[in-house]
């Protein structure tokens, strides 16, 4: 990551991860940055560390800077290894630094990397004096751990929410206005339904405590990606859309073939979903991954999903995808199902079933059928790809 700065004295030291394609699963076919800012002042203290296999490229990026003894403080806003785990590494350097955490992101500090750190716990409201700067704390659990918690910089308005409001996407440009922001809202989109939507409830009441708080926000400097400057609120309209589960008149159907006749039915579904003048969108898992799967479902209305039976249950990519998304919560979506078995079905019981348990919306009747569809069996699913697409319209 080139130096930049993000007012006077404030630095992006953080590294770009180019080649990184699985986040814990989530596939980042952009890559990504891990986020960490240096601020000097009468105190000097670093935001953040990077993922451990880039230590070395964070410790250089400050000695461009600064010397790392001279760091007086180290603010840890989040444990995950990603941000934390070259901790071990910087202090050895920064052999001064208190590290400034909430109290549950001490305890985590202490379970991920032992008791030797000088640490200092921090909660809403607390202050930081640097100097001329002033860091103030506002605590944001399960933003994305229980430990999150957001820095922010009072005098230069900057707030550091860490996880909240990033995209894994790799660039060598830092800032909203330097890349196509189709690219950059399509990350942001595809970060928030993998990573924080499960949180949605939380991320609105925290974004209301915020504006609540009266702090005015002129840089959102995230933990990873994009630093957003030109226009902050973008994004945390985004943010509320989201979380508040807006969507729009448009059939996402989720599918898995084995000989074809699920696909066959897949396609009449779109279809009948398609007639009725709703936006369709078909993905086959084993083509598509489930990061793509949960994107496309985040502002739709309707979820379609389609399994053949593989030993009496479900197709293993479809199990791994309802794992998956019932565990990411995507709110007030109707769900509907089909399926083809051999001699003996299970699938589609197996799959609604799943989705029940998650407390989901299913749609009734689903559709399911005997080795290949027949005629007859396609116009049944064409039926039910209308049915859902007159139900979300109404
Ligand atoms: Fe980027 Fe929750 O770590």
């Amino acid at each position: 990551m080139t130096q930049t700065k993000l007012t006077e004295n404030i630095h992006c030291v953080g590294v770009v991860d180019w080649n990184i394609r699985d986040f814990h699963g989530y596939a980042t076919r952009r890559g990504t940055t891990y986020n960490a800012y240096l601020i000097l002042d009468e105190k000097t203290a670093l935001i953040d560390t990077v993922k451990h296999t880039f230590s070395n490229e964070l410790l250089r990026n400050i000695c461009e800077i600064t010397d790392p003894g001279k760091i007086d403080y180290i603010i840890v806003n989040h444990v995950e290894m990603d941000h934390s785990s070259s901790l071990p590494v910087i202090i050895k350097y920064a052999k001064n630094a208190t590290i400034i955490a909430s109290q549950r992101g001490k305890d985590a500090i202490i379970e991920h990397y032992g008791a030797d750190f000088c640490i200092e716990t921090v909660k809403t409201g607390d202050e930081l004096k640097l100097g001329k700067r002033t860091l103030r704390f506002v605590e944001a659990p399960m933003l994305h751990w229980p430990d999150s918690m957001f820095t922010y910089v009072v005098e230069d308005k900057i707030l550091m929410p860490n996880d909240a409001f990033g995209q894994h996407l790799a660039t060598s440009q830092r800032f909203d206005d330097e890349v196509d922001e189709h690219v950059l809202m399509e990350e942001a989109a595809i970060y928030y339904a993998n990573i924080l939507m499960p949180f949605a409830p939380l991320i609105t009441r925290k974004i209301q405590e915020i504006v609540q708080m009266g702090i005015p926000i002129a840089i959102i400097a995230p933990s990873h990606g994009i630093i957003w400057r030109s226009d902050p609120s973008k994004i945390i309209k985004a943010y509320l859309d989201w979380s508040a589960g807006v969507s729009k008149n448009k059939v996402v159907i989720v599918f898995d073939t084995m000989w074809g006749s699920t696909d066959k039915m897949a396609r009449a579904i779109a279809e009948g979903a398609t007639s009725e003048g709703v936006d369709v969108k078909l993905l086959k898992l084993r083509a598509s991954d489930p990061t793509e799967a949960m994107t496309e479902i985040l502002d739709a209305k309707a979820v379609v999903v389609g399994s053949p039976t593989l030993n009496n249950g479900m197709f293993p990519t479809l199990g791994s995808f309802l794992t998956y998304a019932t565990g990411l919560k995507p709110k007030g979506k109707l769900w509907g199902f089909f399926g083809s078995y051999g001699w003996g079905g299970g699938a589609l019981k197996s799959m609604i079933e799943t989705v029940r348990k998650a407390g989901f919306e299913v749609h009734e009747p689903s559709v399911e059928v005997k080795y290949v569809p027949e005629r007859e069996d396609l116009k049944k699913c064409f039926e039910l790809g209308q049915q859902i697409a007159v139900k979300i319209k109404a």
